[in-house]
């Protein structure tokens, strides 16, 4: 200005905001701009609502800069962190919108490993053979129920004793309880394999701490995870759920849902044990995969 002051806006905790949302310029990445005046307007809304002394401020960056510091390679604790407060199960709602009757997602887990043996059908996916057999079969399909053949399964699951493969190097065998099945001219496939338990999910790092200081648990109810793809198909990411497991009702990741989880049942049954070529006991499950066209 001509006498040397400047029309410079007030900060408030009323035009907060507004002001850092109009300093954008013209911004080259138009829907970047949009994400942010978003994300800026909700997170001082946060800051006026919880009102945080500089200490409490300080703790959030220290947590922030403690998830960052705790990922590498093999460890994704942003990614966990997205999965504890149900962002990642928001956006994956978001993304998967599906007609009624088709095979509903859920998240991925940090632990799928691309390049898993491809298995034959009818084969089993337990390395090392320890734990309850489990025997596994069910049909891909479209929604009005045709077989989807050729459909490519990429199952992985956790230990009788609640760990990933890939948490035990040297303990379990590489690719154990993983493995790739290609369904048959009518869509149906079978595996064999081990039932699962529940397990903990990693809670040495800050988002444990988190769940802990929250008073919430880190255990996930016992299931199978499974990719499901066809040519022409989206692709499905999911999970099958034993029905009688006590901690569905409060997976740290909201992963469960009423349609994905199956009864599992168990036999007794030496003769068909030895039909199915299982130790007896053994537990069966039936599961169908339900495939929507993809779009484009
Ligand atoms: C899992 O099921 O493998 C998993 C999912 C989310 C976070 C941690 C583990
Ligand atoms: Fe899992």
């Amino acid at each position: 200005m001509a006498d040397g002051r400047h029309d410079i806006p007030s900060f408030t905790e009323h035009t907060s905001a507004d002001l850092v949302i109009e300093r954008m310029g013209a911004a080259p990445d138009a829907r970047l701009a949009e994400v942010m005046a978003s994300v800026i307007r909700h997170l001082h809304e946060v800051v006026k609502e919880v009102e945080p002394t500089y200490e409490e401020w300080m703790a959030a960056i220290r947590f922030l800069t403690e998830t960052g510091q705790k990922c590498d390679d093999k460890r994704q604790e942003f990614i966990l962190l997205s999965d504890v407060l149900g962002v990642s199960m928001l956006v994956d709602a978001i993304n998967t919108r599906r007609p009624e009757g088709a095979t509903e997602n859920t998240v991925l887990g940090p632990f799928h490993v691309d390049g898993a043996p491809d298995r034959d059908m009818g084969g089993t996916i337990s390395e090392d053979g320890l734990g309850v057999p489990l025997v596994v079969g069910g049909r891909v399909t479209d929604c009005d129920g045709n077989p989807v053949a050729g459909a490519v399964i990429d199952t992985w699951q956790a230990s009788h004793d609640g760990f990933y493969d890939v948490q035990q190097p040297g303990t379990q065998p590489e690719h154990n309880l993983r493995g790739v099945f290609r369904t048959g001219p009518d869509g149906r496939f079978t595996y064999k394999t081990v039932k699962p338990t529940f397990y903990g999910i990693p809670d040495d790092g800050p988002v444990g701490q988190l769940l802990h200081g929250l008073g919430r648990g880190n255990v996930r109810p016992a299931h199978l995870h499974y990719l499901v793809s066809a040519p022409g198909f989206e692709t499905v990411t999911t999970h099958i759920f034993v029905h009688d497991d006590p901690h569905l009702p409060t997976d740290p990741v909201f992963g469960v849902k009423e349609g994905l989880i199956r009864e599992f049942v168990f036999h007794d049954d030496a003769e068909k044990a030895a039909s199915l070529g299982v130790e007896n006991p053994f537990w069966t499950v039936e599961t169908d995969f339900v495939l929507t066209p993809s779009s484009g």
